[in-house]
């Protein structure tokens, strides 16, 4: 997956969600060792972005960061957090059904989330077949 590895980090789009407040981090000591970027897709807390450095992986921090936007659209009245990614890469679908998150039927699929899925899918390295939307319902939400 080295042309998705490879995809430049777009720096007007990060400071734009700065600014919305939808980008959280994990700092250990003053180092940045990961990040989740939110946004608001079809009226559902959507996970755009969580990604921890290799050096930091498997210590809990990236389901801290999915937990932390969870919980961010709990308290906004959202009622489900949604997330697009690779169906049967070990450390994206499987880890987030773990997690409680389960695969959104194509009839399922919101507006919002099908344009973002257009727009992913014609990024480079992007194999549209592998990809799938999930969703993880808020506790209490109908
Ligand atoms: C997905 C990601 C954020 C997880 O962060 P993390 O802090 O390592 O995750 P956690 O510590 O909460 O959970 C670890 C679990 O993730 C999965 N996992 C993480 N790295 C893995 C790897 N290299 N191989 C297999 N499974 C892996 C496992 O289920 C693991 O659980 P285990 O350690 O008990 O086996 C991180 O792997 C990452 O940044 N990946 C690259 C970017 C990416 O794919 N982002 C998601 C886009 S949808």
């Amino acid at each position: 997956m080295s042309e998705i590895a490879d995809h430049a980090v777009d720096r007007q789009a990060l400071r734009r969600c700065q600014r919305q407040g939808l980008i959280w981090v994990a700092e250990e000591g003053n180092r940045t060792v990961g990040y989740v970027i939110a946004a608001v897709l079809d009226g559902n807390a959507h996970i755009e972005q969580v990604s921890v450095a290799p050096t930091h992986a498997r210590r809990g921090i990236g389901r801290q960061l999915i937990a932390h936007v969870e919980g961010w659209g709990r308290r906004s009245g959202r009622p489900a957090t949604t997330l697009t990614t690779f169906r049967d890469v070990p450390w994206n679908g499987p880890y987030y059904r773990r997690l409680g998150y389960r695969e959104l039927a194509n009839t399922e699929i919101g507006h919002e989330l099908t344009t973002t899925m257009r727009h992913e899918a014609a990024l480079p390295g992007m194999d549209s077949s592998l990809r799938c939307a999930m969703i993880k319902a808020n506790r209490g939400a109908p």
